[in-house]
């Protein structure tokens, strides 16, 4: 079995743990491949170069999984939305051509995004992998939602002018749902051992319009991952209350932000937790990397616990803070 699998198990002995993006602009072996390839999107569409960013955090660090290099918003690109990514911008989006999006068929969307597939396939077989989990990933129907309608990455008051066609909504969000499960199975088909479904802007919501807008729908993915013997991971980033997602949506594993605490996270929640460490930690002093990740190891010391972050590595972390925090991790007892 697989490091991180044991680890959900409950039956491994050293601690677990990959980063969200691991791989990016930290490392200047990525930089490197992507100065010379300046369309993200066509990035992630090269099946050789996204296989081989993959992997460059399993050569630097003694990592326990990889995670293919692609992006939540190759979904809107397949269903035909364009999608650009501005430098110091992020993501722009184009418009939604809603009687386009809902003749899309299935093969169409498995086609263009095909050169994910086959990256999957391929670092699947690569020495780096060997028993190494390889972890596959979808926006969860909100975030991927939410990016569709406000076509750049929302605030608080983007939310309630993008939501008022009731009826527009429900036949979108239906057809996301539909593809991003299409998505998911060509990912564990071609190798994907886990899937994390990221929903990046849960905290945009109120609790009134979690049942609509959030557990309801990942529950519907969650219960399609489960159906394939995989194991999910869930991170609602900004969510109010974990143990109340937990409930609703029933994931194997429950990633937490830098705002929840671990300890009461450790006494309320009983599936396997993954995260919390705040990305800022490995861009101040080793010293409090230490005592901060110490934090975390102690809350989780009885309880099934993979190492991660409560979001992605910020792009001006030095990857030796990551070594750093990687050690830490495992020669911790
Ligand atoms: O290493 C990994 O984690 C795997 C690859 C990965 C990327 N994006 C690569 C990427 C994953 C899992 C994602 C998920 C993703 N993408 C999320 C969910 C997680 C989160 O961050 O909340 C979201 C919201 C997106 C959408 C997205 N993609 C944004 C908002 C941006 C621009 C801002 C940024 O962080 O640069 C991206 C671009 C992106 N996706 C980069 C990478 C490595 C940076 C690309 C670059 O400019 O070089």
């Amino acid at each position: 079995m697989t490091a991180l699998l044991d680890c959900i198990n409950k039956k491994s002995n050293t601690n677990c743990i990959w980063l969200m993006r691991q791989a990016g602009r930290y490392l200047p072996e990525f930089r490197n491949i992507r100065s010379k390839n300046t369309d993200f999107i066509k990035l992630c569409l090269d099946e050789d170069l996204s296989s081989e960013i993959t992997v460059q955090p399993l050569k630097r660090f003694d990592i326990d999984a990889a995670i293919i290099f692609s992006d939540i918003l190759l979904v809107p690109y397949a269903l035909g939305q364009s999608v650009k990514f501005k430098k110091d911008f992020g993501p722009l989006l184009g418009d939604i051509d809603f009687p386009k999006i809902s003749k899309i068929g299935e093969s169409e969307f498995s086609e263009k995004l095909k050169p994910v597939y086959n990256a999957i396939k391929k670092t699947k077989d690569k020495v780096e992998l060997k028993d190494k989990d390889l972890i596959g990933f979808v926006g969860a129907p909100w975030t991927i939602l939410i990016y569709m309608l406000n076509k750049k990455s929302p605030k608080n008051e983007d939310i309630g002018s993008n939501l008022k066609d009731i009826k527009f909504i429900d036949d979108l969000l239906k057809i996301i749902i539909k593809f991003l499960k299409i998505h998911i199975e060509n990912q564990i088909s071609n190798g994907a051992t886990i899937i994390q479904i990221f929903d990046s802007w849960v905290g945009l919501l109120d609790e009134k319009d979690y049942d609509k807008f959030v557990y309801r729908p990942t529950r519907n993915l969650v219960n399609f991952v489960k159906s394939k013997n995989i194991p999910v991971i869930c991170f609602p980033k900004g969510i109010n209350n974990y143990k109340n997602y937990v409930s609703a949506v029933k994931p194997d594993v429950i990633s937490i932000d830098y705002d929840a605490d671990p300890k009461e996270i450790s006494e309320t929640i009983d599936v396997t937790v993954q995260g919390g460490l705040n990305p800022n930690f490995l861009i101040g002093s080793k010293k409090d990397l230490q005592t901060n990740v110490i934090k975390y190891l102690d809350a989780f010391k009885n309880k099934p616990y993979i190492f991660n972050l409560g979001h992605g590595v910020l792009p001006n972390t030095d990857p030796s803070m990551v070594d750093y925090l990687v050690k830490l991790v495992k020669d911790y007892s």
